[in-house]
């Protein structure tokens, strides 16, 4: 089984090296440089704030802690790595695991920060502005070249094998985190100790995480990012949306689930069970060939009759989502490119790198593409009850069930999300 997994991770880094190495043809590019970036510290102190690499190197090399350090890209060579691995008494410096990827590298410790070695037409990748050799660096190569990041990024949403397994066990272990954080609402707990629940069944710590975990109780299921964790259980339990994720080996789980305490109306599981209807069957519609925008609006179609179905609003499907209720129900977009990030890149372009922005009656939709096989998305129908959102709803002579919608408000929202491949035949879930 490791066997088969280390294969593929070799197999990933030559379709990476091929894909650069066509890039760099195309942009007719000698060298590359990609920094794996660094923490800065907090203004005016000697504590760094918390840090990723960047998502240009963790495509090579599978670790997103790695600072300081520079891979050197060229025509025809062995990829080198320069790994900033200082003597320090202070940390631990960066080592690399025992693993068959490693030996595809040619591997340089550096006990010093470098200058990575370029020549001829050279490009950086990273936002080098801040290093003390960043003068030098711009008079030496192009700093991220607009056009070659464009291809770059298209290449990162055609995931390997590899990183689809990556997805894959990052899912299985965000699934037991989800798994205690319901375990720990059931048992009446705060949302800082959902929260260690989570962390301790995912088995990370909080500066792993590849987004800070959203865990709001009742009305703070309604705050889309929410971000605080407050540390006394409130009285009354009406719900609990937990939207956590975990990495793994760089790659992220994006996964949502919203729960019914004992003190919600009874409405509201019904909604989320609608809810979790309303996912399944727009996975159920993901297949080659078609367009997410044409997802998102299925997501409003179908968040329209759930609307419909349970009262709150009493006139019909179409006319809540031409009047815009079902935006004031759900604001957000259907989904994104899931991959090194959670937000992953190239979800708002053509595959030929020209723009493909969302739709102004849209705005916060994160992937206007054709699907395609490779492709790793979320699907994250929402309803919430958002005060800022429905109050220009109220003065309208809209058919709303604004008693309804007031006794569900204590509830928050719902969002359930999951991770889906898509695949040559239709979907693959990664959320199980
Ligand atoms: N966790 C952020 C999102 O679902 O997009
Ligand atoms: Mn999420
Ligand atoms: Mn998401």
């Amino acid at each position: 089984m490791l066997a088969t997994f280390y294969q593929q991770q070799r197999e990933h880094i030559a379709s990476v090296s091929r894909a650069y190495q066509q890039c760099m043809a195309d942009h007719q590019l000698d060298s590359l440089a990609i920094y794996s970036g660094h923490a800065d510290n907090h203004f005016a102190d000697d504590h760094a704030t918390s840090f990723q690499s960047y998502g240009h190197f963790i495509h090579w090399i599978g670790m997103a802690d790695v600072q300081h350090s520079w891979l050197v890209i060229q025509p025809e060579q062995r990829p080198q790595l320069f790994l900033y691995a200082p003597a320090d008494f202070w940390h631990l410096p960066t080592q690399l695991p025992e693993e068959p990827w490693v030996a595809e590298f040619d591997v340089h410790l550096c006990s010093d920060k470098i200058t990575p070695p370029l020549s001829g037409r050279a490009a950086i990748i990273g936002d080098v502005m801040g290093l003390t050799s960043a003068t030098q660096l711009a008079q030496k190569a192009t700093l991220n070249p607009e056009a070659l990041i464009r291809a770059l990024d298209e290449q990162r949403m055609d995931k390997t094998a590899y990183e689809v397994a990556c997805l894959r066990e990052a899912n299985r272990l965000a699934v037991a985190g989800h798994q205690a954080a319901n375990a720990a609402f059931l048992g009446a707990s705060a949302e800082l100790d959902i929260q260690l629940s989570y962390l301790g069944a995912s088995r990370q710590r909080e500066m792993e995480v590849p987004y800070q975990n959203i865990i709001g109780l009742n009305q703070h299921a309604g705050v889309l990012h929410y971000q605080r964790y407050d540390v006394t259980a409130p009285k009354q339990r009406y719900s609990l949306l937990v939207d956590a994720g975990k990495r793994f080996r760089g790659y992220c789980a994006d996964i949502t689930r919203t729960y019914a305490g004992p003190d919600a109306p009874s409405e509201f599981g019904d909604l989320i069970t609608a809810m979790h209807g309303l996912k399944d069957t727009l996975i159920g519609q993901i297949a080659p060939g078609v367009s997410f925008f044409s997802l998102h609006e299925q997501m409003h179609q179908g968040l329209a009759d759930i609307l419909v179905a349970h009262h709150l609003y009493e006139g019909s499907a179409e006319s809540a989502v031409e009047s815009g209720v079902t935006r004031a129900f759900c604001p957000h977009g259907l989904g994104h490119s899931l991959g090194i990030q959670v937000h992953d890149v190239a979800g708002l372009m053509q595959p030929d790198g020209t723009p493909s922005p969302a739709p102004s009656s849209h705005p916060a939709l994160r992937l206007t593409r054709t699907l395609r096989p490779g492709m790793v998305v979320t699907i994250e129908p929402g309803l919430y009850f958002i005060p800022m959102l429905l109050a220009p709803l109220r003065n309208k002579a809209l058919p709303i069930n604004w008693p309804l919608v007031d006794t569900l408000s204590v509830c928050g929202g719902i969002r359930i999300e999951d991770n889906i491949l898509v695949t040559e035949n239709g979907a693959d879930n990664l959320t199980q």
